[in-house]
């Protein structure tokens, strides 16, 4: 990736240097100035019974989430005044939402499934009355640089001089990076709008096929900045990607009518007890208690399936991984249990393996059914998630399957900080999943997410 700095700077002409400082919410900023102190109450008491009714009938906002070629899922959101609709990847495993920026946007490596690296929409600040960039000096900015000091402001300086935006942030995932600066703007939804959302505007990025929405337990992601006290998804199948079946994510501020059919089996979530590593607090950890295949438990070693306190090991639940990853020795020791249960019946494709890069895979010419051990994640508290077949073995074509699960592929043993089993969207396919965050707990049930379609 090119340097950014020199750019960056010279994109801070393209906005209006208006101060992003906000406001506290006020109930009614419309409200008349009134003398009677009774007609003051009278007014507020509406005023506050007004915005109740309010919140209480938007509780529930539902957008559509699309399944992806790239191997995630999409939604699509509006920012700015007048709107400008971007797509985004729902990610519950970074918290920053950030859009490709900019008509100078660029974007390295970035040619994915169902992407057109040429034609990427982009937003533009200029374009939005609302759009702000948010100062230095903005507490918002503490919610990316906490330890961010900013140039003094002497008493003879003039105010458009100690007008220092948030500096530019970069953000390293998984793969890929991006970079750009803080703005604030309308975030708009057909039936509410919430201004002064924090949104980054990025100028570059690295393989990104879209912007992210974070989702993550951050101050910035998009269920914090919208308080939000719960949202929830069911994520269709893979094999509709790039095709116009959606499924909901609903977004609840509280109050929401609880998922129809009950049966849903929760988690509590658990925090990561590390210090050092700022991303660890973004995840929604979970506690795993086993892994069975065919009924059969995988002894994974402990250390791997809780949090230490340098933040190594534990099991998180992200939607932007598109296949569950293990940390090696516990994917081996799953890899072998089905290898154990099936490895007689159908022959390994190894050539497949080598070619795919994932393992196991299986020849299951000529066979009329196909038979393949259950695989189970037992979570504490007892709640059961039983997978479908089709959410961890997958036809490469009509006669090889593979088991959808990755691991580091280098032979060291390289278990670093972070955690050692993130539960991918992949995984997650056809069923119901909840993010209770009111009641810290993390809930899922099985459905068929394409219902109706
Ligand atoms: C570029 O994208 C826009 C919106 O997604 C679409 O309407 C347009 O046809 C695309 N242009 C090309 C050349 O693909
Ligand atoms: C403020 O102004 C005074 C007099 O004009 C000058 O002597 C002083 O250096 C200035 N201070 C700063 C911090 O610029
Ligand atoms: C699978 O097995 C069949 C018959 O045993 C063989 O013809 C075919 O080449 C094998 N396919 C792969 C991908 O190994």
């Amino acid at each position: 990736m090119s340097l950014p700095h020199l750019s960056l700077l010279s994109l801070l002409s393209l906005f209006s240097l208006s101060s992003a400082y906000t406001t506290t919410l006020s109930l009614s900023p419309t409200a008349p100035p009134l003398a009677n102190p009774w007609q003051r109450l009278a007014h507020l008491a509406t005023a506050s019974t007004t915005r109740a009714h309010h919140l209480k009938t938007n509780a529930l906002t539902k957008v559509p989430l699309f399944p992806r070629g790239y191997g995630g899922f999409s939604i699509s959101l509006s920012f700015g005044t007048p709107p400008q609709t971007s797509s985004f990847i729902m990610d519950t495993g970074s918290s920053l939402l950030w859009f490709p920026c900019t008509r100078r946007y660029s974007c390295n490596s970035c040619n994915f499934a169902d992407i057109d690296p040429t034609n990427i929409t982009t937003f533009i600040p200029k374009s939005s009355s609302s759009a702000k960039i948010i100062g230095c000096t903005n507490p918002k900015c503490k919610w990316i640089f906490p330890n961010l000091r900013c140039r003094e402001c002497g008493n003879n300086q003039t105010r458009t001089r100690c007008n220092q935006p948030c500096p530019p942030y970069i953000i390293q995932y998984g793969s890929g990076s991006t970079t750009g600066l803080l703005l604030s703007d309308s975030l708009v939804f057909p039936d509410k709008t919430v201004d002064n959302f924090v949104v980054g505007c990025s100028i570059f990025s690295n393989r990104q096929p879209a912007g992210i929405a974070g989702f993550g337990r951050g101050p910035e992601s998009l269920p914090a900045q919208m308080s939000l006290k719960k949202f929830s998804y069911c994520l269709v199948s893979h094999r509709f990607d790039g095709e116009q079946v959606t499924s909901d994510l609903v977004l609840d501020t509280g109050g929401g009518a609880a998922a129809k059919g009950g049966g849903i089996k929760y988690t509590p979530f658990r925090k990561n007890p590390s210090s050092g590593n700022a991303a660890f607090h973004d995840y929604y950890y979970v506690t795993l208690r086993k892994i069975t295949v065919g009924g059969v438990k995988v002894k994974a070693p402990y250390k791997y399936l809780v949090p230490d306190s340098d933040g190594r090991g534990g099991t998180i639940v992200d939607s932007g991984t598109t296949f569950t990853y293990m940390e090696k020795e516990v994917f081996e020791l799953v890899a072998e249990e089905f290898e154990r249960q099936i490895g007689k019946k159908y022959g390994r494709a190894a050539a497949v393996e080598k070619e795919a890069g994932i393992r196991p895979c299986y020849n299951i010419s000529g066979e009329k059914a196909v038979d393949l051990p259950a695989l189970t994640f037992q979570f504490k508290g007892g709640a059961k998630m039983a997978l479908p077949l089709a959410d961890y073995f997958s036809f490469l074509d009509e006669s090889v399957i593979c088991m959808t699960i990755v691991s580091s592929g280098g032979m060291e043993d390289g278990f670093g900080p972070g955690p050692a089993i993130i539960l991918g969207n992949y995984q997650q396919q056809n069923f119901y999943i909840e993010y209770d965050l009111e009641n810290e707990r993390f809930g899922f049930r099985s459905q068929v997410c394409n219902e109706g379609t």
